[in-house]
């Protein structure tokens, strides 16, 4: 750890960036009330749990999505910086300050199937110009970042200027982890739900198979595979000792375009990855570059170590 503190780090951010400082402040203090809340003995049984209702994607509702929801809007309506805030679980964008110069667009709870097995889930944010709207392309972003509760409770962010690394700590505050955050260009671990495999598409196939067949195949070595289900756990090991992270459209009925969603999750992490030397894709063109539809649009996406990303993409798609 450095003497460095997201408090101390937000403060030098707000001297051209208020608005973003403000934002990721009031996130981080959200971040911090969740972690408790998870961690409390009752949790599991108690969040975990289906409330009955769906989001807007047609995901069942846990309670600790709703919360988490309810705990980042209550937290930014006391920001007035803030003009919108975009959920995963809202329909749609909910106003807050008229004169608001940052929308937040948030995953409140991402890997929501993994809240009762006690693996790490998490919060994943993007903080776009007010001016541009509900829907602009990930390029716009001021920031974004991802919080990860999980046996350290962390925090992934940039604000344009390269990623930062901290980890909550006994004290309550966020404390950087020194930890100079470059994505190695190089990788030989991939990341993907492989039961879908009969649903893939021929170029999907032929790229994992090609992992598969190791040294004897025409990739010349040995690949490994890990799959967390929850995007913000395999995102942070990624950036720990790179990889490369493939949720792509496949045949099911409504996965035409991948399960994850564009605009709070596939965006925000598009944003870190680049800033640390990565790449994100769908497979054709940048994640960054993609101008969304709608607020809950789903997006192929395959991201990570540069050259695998590379890789994968002369497949084709
Ligand atoms: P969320 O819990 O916010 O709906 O996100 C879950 C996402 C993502 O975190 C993860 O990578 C992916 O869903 C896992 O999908 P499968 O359950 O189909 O493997
Ligand atoms: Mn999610
Ligand atoms: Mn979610």
């Amino acid at each position: 750890m450095t003497a460095l503190t997201l408090t101390k780090f937000l403060t030098q951010i707000a001297a051209d960036q208020p608005a973003v400082a403000a934002s990721v402040r009031a996130l981080a203090g959200v971040a911090v009330e969740l972690s408790a809340t998870i961690a409390r003995p009752d949790s599991t049984a108690q969040l975990g749990a289906v409330r009955g209702s769906a989001n807007a994607d047609g995901d069942d509702q846990k309670k600790l999505d709703v919360l988490a929801d309810e705990m980042i809007a209550t937290a930014l309506a006391a920001v007035d910086h803030v003009a919108a805030y975009l959920s995963e679980e809202r329909d749609a964008a909910i106003q807050l300050h008229d004169g608001g110069d940052v929308i937040v667009a948030s995953d409140p709870l991402d890997g929501s199937s993994n809240i009762d097995t006690n693996v790490s889930i998490g919060t994943i944010f993007s903080i776009l110009p007010a001016s541009g709207g509900s829907l602009q392309p990930g390029r716009n972003q001021l920031a974004s970042g991802i919080f990860v509760y999980g046996p350290q409770t962390t925090l992934l962010v940039t604000c344009g200027d390269g990623v930062f690394a901290f980890q909550l700590g006994t004290d309550g505050q966020f404390h950087d982890m020194g930890w100079q955050v470059r994505m190695p260009a190089e990788t030989s671990e991939f990341a993907i739900n492989a039961s879908n495999s009969r649903h893939w598409a021929a170029p999907v196939s032929r790229y994992i198979a090609d992992c598969l067949a190791g040294s004897a195949g025409p990739r010349q070595r040995n690949f490994n595979m890990r799959w967390v289900g929850s995007l913000v756990a395999d995102g942070w090991r990624i950036f720990r000792r790179g990889g490369i992270f493939l949720y792509p459209a496949d045949a099911r009925d409504g996965y035409d375009n991948g399960r994850l969603r564009l605009v709070y999750e596939a965006s925000p992490m598009a944003f870190l990855v680049t800033q640390a030397g990565g790449r994100a894709s769908d497979g054709q063109q940048d994640i960054l570059d993609i101008v969304p539809d709608a607020l809950h649009q789903r997006v192929p996406l395959v991201f990570g170590s540069a050259n695998e990303v590379d890789e994968f993409v002369k497949y084709g798609s």
